[in-house]
This record gives structure tokens, sequence and C-alpha cells, in this order.
């Protein structure tokens, strides 16, 4: 496997980076995750434009941005992933600084790394419906950043899985707010609901690209929580992401959703998604 660290395409085994880089003693940095489908990279522009509004509030020097999508597909070809649906983490580093201390040099050089895995495909699985717990909020309070520093969201995740469900999610002085790694989304009375845009939650591109698809089908959405004590009054629930694509909620906590069932609205608005993956064009651009 070839991947991309700082300006050279590399084997995977000599990709090392220093233990004073600010990202392994700090979590200083961000990243991306993005998909294919049909051989075209989903909704580019928009991961793009997140991954400067995190480098941009934390202040980290990056401006190659015209630059990623040719070593993405440089490393399509190199990989031999032109052919399949694959996946690209970017990760930036604010860099090597040393000695360590808290407060950085602002000129310091960032630290790029990008791999590309093959896509799986999760549908078989989730489609059926997942369990979900819900879990007291611990992050701190940029969540709208795209941060690796991710303690929180792996406890909750790891707690999730050992509990026997697929995702924990975030709430916080009763609002639910978003999933480990996903966003969160209600039904009532053939409405949708899911948490505002804010320092709380993470802009999620697959949660923008659900609202424009539901309300270009005419489905109304709230940007408004859901409150935890409000929860037994919707009748279904979905989460969204790059990975998870819509997945329906069948169970929060110990209490079945709509019977165990994934929702009806629920299957509509996955239909509305999929037509849209199939209308991208099919090209490696
Ligand atoms: N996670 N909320 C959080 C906290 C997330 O980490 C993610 C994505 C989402 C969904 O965002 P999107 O639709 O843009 O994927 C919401 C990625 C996939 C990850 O951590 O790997």
């Amino acid at each position: 496997m070839i991947v991309f660290l700082n300006d050279k395409f590399v084997p995977l085994e000599k990709a090392k980076v220093s233990v004073f880089d600010r990202g392994f003693l700090f979590a200083d940095g961000v990243y991306e995750f993005i998909r294919t489908y049909n051989n075209k990279l989903f909704e580019f522009e928009a991961h793009i434009n997140r991954l400067k509004y995190s480098l941009n509030e934390l202040k980290i020097n990056f401006n190659d941005f015209d630059k990623i999508k040719d070593i993405i597909l440089k490393l399509a070809v190199i990989n031999n992933f032109t052919e399949k649906e694959f996946e690209v983490y970017i990760q930036i580093t604010r860099g090597y600084q040393f000695p360590r201390k808290h407060n950085f040099n602002e000129d310091i050089n960032p630290t790029v790394f990008i791999f590309l895995n093959e896509s799986e495909n999760l549908r078989d699985k989730l489609n059926k419906g997942v369990k979900v717990i819900l879990e007291e909020d611990k992050r701190w309070n940029r969540c709208d950043i795209k941060s690796i520093s991710l303690i929180p969201a792996v406890l909750a995740k790891t707690k999730a899985l050992k509990s026997s469900a697929f995702e924990s999610i975030f709430t916080k002085d009763n609002k639910i707010l978003e999933g480990s790694h996903t966003n969160f989304f209600g039904v009532y009375k053939n409405e949708v609901y899911t948490a505002p845009l804010s320092n709380l939650i993470l802009s999620g591109i697959t949660r923008k690209v659900v609202i424009k698809l539901c309300r270009a089908n005419n489905i109304k959405v709230n940007e408004e929580y859901i409150k935890l004590d409000e929860l037994n009054f919707f009748e279904e629930f979905f989460i969204t992401g790059t990975k998870t694509e819509i997945t329906p909620v069948v169970q929060i906590n110990d209490k079945l959703v709509n019977n165990g069932m994934p929702g009806k609205l629920t299957s509509i608005i996955q239909k509305y998604f999929y037509d849209y993956i199939n209308s991208q064009r099919n090209s490696l651009t």
C-alpha cells in the first residue's frame, strides 16, 4: 500500500513521523473522510470546505487545497483503486515542533497524511436497522471542528459496541446532539428533526445532503433539537455519515423504535439518497 506523507508517495512501512509531531503529542490536527460513488469523490468540494474551516479555526498553516485531488487520484492509480470504490482519509497536523511546549510556533510546516482504503459495503448489515445507546456528551465545546482529538468519541463508540449497539448518541442538557461518528435524525408526524448547526455538532456532509434531498421532495426538515424527554413521541430515527450513509435506528437503549423495524419515511429518504448517488457522474474527478 502506498500512502502520501509530506510531499512523498511512500510504502506504508516507510511512512514515519517524528514523535515531536504536535499531532502525536497534543492531537493538534484535523482530518477528513471522503468516499467515492460510481468512481467519483462524493461531495468533494463540501469536504474540502469543511477541511479549510477546521484548519482555519485552529490556525494551522495549510493552503495547498488545489493539490489534494491530484494526490488522491495518483494514490488511486498507484494502488489500483481506479476501478473500485474507495475511501480517503486526510489528516493534517500542525507539524513538528521541538522541544515540546503547549504554545505553537506560527511558522512550522504541517504534516500531511493521506491514504486510501477499499470501501466496505455495509448496507446489508446496516439497513435492517441498528441499536444505539445514549451517552452524556463529554467532548469539548468545538465539535464543529473535525479535530483528531477523538477520545470521548472513541470511548463512546467502544461502549456502544460492548452494549451490542452500533453507535452512541451524545446528549447534553436534555438535548440530543449527534453520534460519535454520525448525525442523528428523528421523524415526528412526517416531519424530520435534527440538531441545528452550532459548536455542539459536526456539520456532517451526509446531513447536509439529506436535508437538501428532503426539502427538494417536500419533506419538512426542522433543524431543532430533539429533546430527551420528548424522545417517546418520535416515530422513527436514523443516523447519517459518510460510511454509515442513512442507517435506520430501531432501538434506543432498551426500547424498540417502531417495533424494531426501519421507519417508512426513513426508507423513502434512503431511496432519494441512493438515487442522488447514482446520478453522480461516472469519472474519478
Ligand atoms: N465521522 N458527527 C461526527 C462527530 C462525525 O465524526 C461524523 C463523521 C459525522 C458525519 O459526518 P459526514 O456525513 O460528513 O461523514 C457526524 C467520520 C466519518 C469519521 O470520524 O471517520
